[in-house]
C-alpha cells in the first residue's frame, strides 16, 4: 500500500496544511502500518519553472535541457502512478494556487502518461486535498468568490487526473497573526477543528478505499 503525499507550503514551521494533512496521514498509517511513503516537499524540492519551457517553448532548447526536463517530468509522472492513495497539502496564495503546486502540475502533464487520449492511469483513485487560506471566503463575505485556488485544485485533481477526491479546508488561518481579523479568532478555532475532523474521516477514506482494491 503506497501514499503519495506532497505540500506546496513556503512553511515548515506553523503550517496549518501541513498539521491537517498529518492528521490524514496519521488515520492512513494507522490502518496501513505496513504502507509506504512517497514525499514531494515543494518547499525544500521546487520544481524548475524552466523545465516545463524547455519541454514546450519554442525554439527548443539544447537538446541536453530538453532530455532533463523530461526525465524529471518521468520521475515525478512514476511516483504519481505507482501510488495507491494521494494527499495534496497547497494553501491559498494571492488569490490563486501555489506557484509550485502549478509548476509541479504543470510538468508532470508533459508527461505522455498524462497526454491528451493517453489511458487515465489514476482514474477512480481515491485522494485527499488539504487546503488553507488566510481569510474567510465563504458565501456573504467580501472575498466570496476571490479563492481561485480551491476551484481550480479540484478540476486538476478531479477532473483532469480522475483521482476519487476528498476535501479538507481551513479558513482564517491568520486570525491569530493579524489584528483585523482578530474579532473572527473563534470562526477561526471552529474552521481548523472541522479541517482536523474532516480529515480524520478522509484518511479513513484513503485507508478504506485501498484495503478494498478500489485503487
Ligand atoms: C505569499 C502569501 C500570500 C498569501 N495570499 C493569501 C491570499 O490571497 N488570501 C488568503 O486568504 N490568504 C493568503 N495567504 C495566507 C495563507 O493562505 C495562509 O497563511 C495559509 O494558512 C497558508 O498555508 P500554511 O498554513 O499551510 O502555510 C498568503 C500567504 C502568503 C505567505
Amino acid at each position: 500500500m503506497r501514499l503519495f503525499r506532497i505540500d506546496a507550503s513556503v512553511r515548515a514551521e506553523g503550517s496549518v496544511t501541513r498539521e491537517v494533512a498529518d492528521t490524514v496521514l496519521g488515520v492512513w498509517r494507522e490502518a496501513h502500518a505496513e504502507g509506504t511513503l512517497t514525499r514531494r516537499d515543494l518547499r525544500t524540492d521546487p520544481v524548475p519553472a524552466s523545465a516545463w519551457q524547455s519541454l514546450v517553448g519554442s525554439p527548443p532548447p539544447p537538446l541536453h535541457e530538453a532530455d532533463q526536463a523530461r526525465a524529471l517530468a518521468a520521475k515525478l509522472a512514476d511516483e504519481l502512478v505507482e501510488a495507491d492513495a494521494y494527499l495534496f497539502a497547497v494553501p491559498l496564495y494571492n488569490f490563486g494556487p501555489s506557484q509550485h503546486f502549478k509548476t509541479w502540475t504543470d510538468l508532470v502533464l508533459t508527461d505522455p502518461r498524462f497526454a491528451p487520449g493517453a489511458e487515465r492511469a489514476l482514474t477512480g483513485k481515491p485522494a485527499v486535498l488539504v487546503t488553507a487560506r488566510g481569510g474567510g471566503y465563504g458565501p456573504g463575505t467580501p472575498r466570496w468568490g476571490w479563492d481561485h485556488s480551491t476551484p481550480w485544485l479540484v478540476r486538476m485533481l478531479q477532473d483532469v487526473f480522475g483521482f476519487n477526491l476528498q476535501v479538507s479546508e481551513a479558513e482564517l488561518t491568520l486570525a491569530e497573526v493579524n489584528p483585523a481579523l482578530a474579532p473572527l479568532r473563534g470562526l477561526a478555532a471552529e474552521s481548523l477543528a472541522a479541517a482536523h475532523r474532516s480529515a480524520r474521516r478522509h484518511g479513513e477514506f484513503l485507508a478504506a478505499q485501498v484495503a478494498a482494491g478500489v485503487a
